[in-house]
């Protein structure tokens, strides 16, 4: 078989003959033909069949989640939709056919490219700030190695911020002589704090030392949704210069809308909520930061990205087909739709709420309202130790989800994705309630 023809043969596998068009025979338009490998035709099904009747057992027919599998840990990472997946295979196996070709004989700039603005417009930014790269830890090394800091400068965020993007601060502050400083976050006050609050609880930390500010969009231990806009604004008239932020949890569960927000950075994990391949990240680098932020990796021939975010993501050979299949995976949650999306995980976290307040023994740590959280949740269960809970629940009944001992909780963490049923939240509500009456 040619290579036109096989390559043709898989496109139609994937995508169905009908959108295929007419190639052109060129091995280079090959890669910009690729664009059109699309999940177009599952995504459409997916998509409608959510949009429309909301039928979520229908919906995880779309996934490779197994038959006992409760699974209510998106938020540690997420599981990819069966039509992303086999989109990405696709890549993997054309790929193989001529590595140098892909690789480095530029046959995927253009998918690459095609896939950068897709990333782009998904999180609301121009596609010369976006790097993609492999994951929010990654985004946060560069930063920590790549600001201008030294003696005397402070990097400040609260108990709340991830360790992906702490550790980092810690093991350059040694050697270049910034200082790094934690503040304690009311963690058990959450579920009453307002927005407001969230600004002035970061705001009365920032002193004249304060370089840069970090905080997490959405946290993973409570789900606090952090205000960008007014902590951004906040921090900049206090003098701090650099805000970077932390989307791991909030890309493909919440909107996002970068340029108008006013952050300089933010660093993101697609494959949790947006349910990509895993290892492909994002990194936002505002325009004016740009002069500002050193690589972290150089090598050769970087003159060529000067004065884009594609220089943070050149670390030589890497990851193309899953790189593509970001792109999939963005067709397949943008045919979902935000509102959709917004309303069907509210309600689900509505649910989860209710049942939590209707049994004795169990306590909701998170914020109240939706529009304070996001969807993610944390629960205490009566006097349990969360990771016994955990252990036993799983083995029991199946369930997954992310026991929590840290910063004064206690907790299960909750955080469930459309493909998650109502029956199987309350699979939890009764492993937990039944376990907090025992305990
Ligand atoms: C808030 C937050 N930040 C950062 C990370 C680290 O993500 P990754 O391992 O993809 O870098 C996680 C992972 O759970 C997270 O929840």
């Amino acid at each position: 078989m040619s290579h036109r023809r096989a390559f043709l043969g898989q496109l139609a596998a994937v995508a169905g003959a009908a959108s295929v068009g007419r190639l052109v025979d060129a091995d280079r338009l090959l890669g910009a033909s690729m664009q059109r490998v699309s999940t177009t035709a599952a995504v459409d099904r997916s998509g409608a069949r959510i949009g429309g009747g909301r039928d979520f057992r229908d919906f995880r027919d779309e996934y490779l989640l197994g038959p006992g599998v409760v699974y209510l840990n998106h938020a540690s990472i997420g599981t990819v939709p069966k039509a992303v997946q086999k989109a990405h295979k696709t890549y993997l196996d054309i790929c193989e056919e001529n590595p140098w070709l892909y690789m480095w004989g530029g046959a995927w700039e253009e998918p690459r490219e095609a896939v950068r603005e897709k990333a782009a417009a998904f999180v609301g930014c121009e596609p010369e700030d976006l790097a993609l790269i492999h994951n929010t830890t990654e985004g946060f090394n560069v930063l920590a190695a790549g600001l201008p800091l030294g003696p005397g400068d402070e990097v400040l965020f609260s108990t709340l911020n991830h360790p992906g993007a702490s550790i980092c601060w810690d093991h350059c502050a040694e050697s270049r002589g910034f200082s790094v400083r934690r503040f304690e976050f009311p963690v058990l006050d959450v579920p009453s704090l307002s927005a407001a609050d969230v600004v002035e609880l970061h705001m009365r930390e920032v002193g004249p030392r304060t370089r840069v500010l970090v905080f997490p969009h959405v946290d993973n231990f409570v789900g606090l949704r952090h205000p960008l806009r007014e902590l951004a604004s906040g921090a900049h008239e206090r003098g701090v210069e650099f805000v970077a932020v932390d989307g791991a949890q909030t890309v493909g569960m919440l909107p996002i809308a970068l340029a108008s927000s006013e952050v300089d950075f933010y660093a993101a994990s697609p494959h949790k909520w947006l349910q990509a391949p895993k290892g492909i990240g994002l990194l936002y680098v505002r325009r004016a930061m740009r002069d500002e932020l050193r690589p972290l990796s150089v090598t050769w021939g970087q003159e060529r990205w000067a004065g884009t975010a594609r220089i943070y993501e050149d670390y030589g050979t890497r990851d193309l087909p899953g790189l593509l299949a970001l792109g999939d995976a963005i067709d397949f949650q943008s045919a979902i739709g935000d509102q959709t999306k917004r309303e069907s995980l509210s309600a689900m976290r509505r649910a989860l709420q209710a049942g939590v307040e209707d049994t004795p023994g169990l306590v909701w740590r998170s914020p109240e309202s939706w529009e304070m959280g996001a969807s993610l949740a944390a629960v205490e269960v009566g006097g349990l130790e969360s990771a016994a809970f955990f252990e036993r629940a799983r083995q029991e009944h199946g369930l997954v989800f992310r026991p929590f001992s840290t910063l004064g909780l206690n907790t299960a963490r909750i955080s469930p994705n459309l493909i998650t049923s109502h029956e199987e939240v309350g699979v939890f509500l009764e492993a937990a309630g039944a376990a907090a009456w025992e305990g």
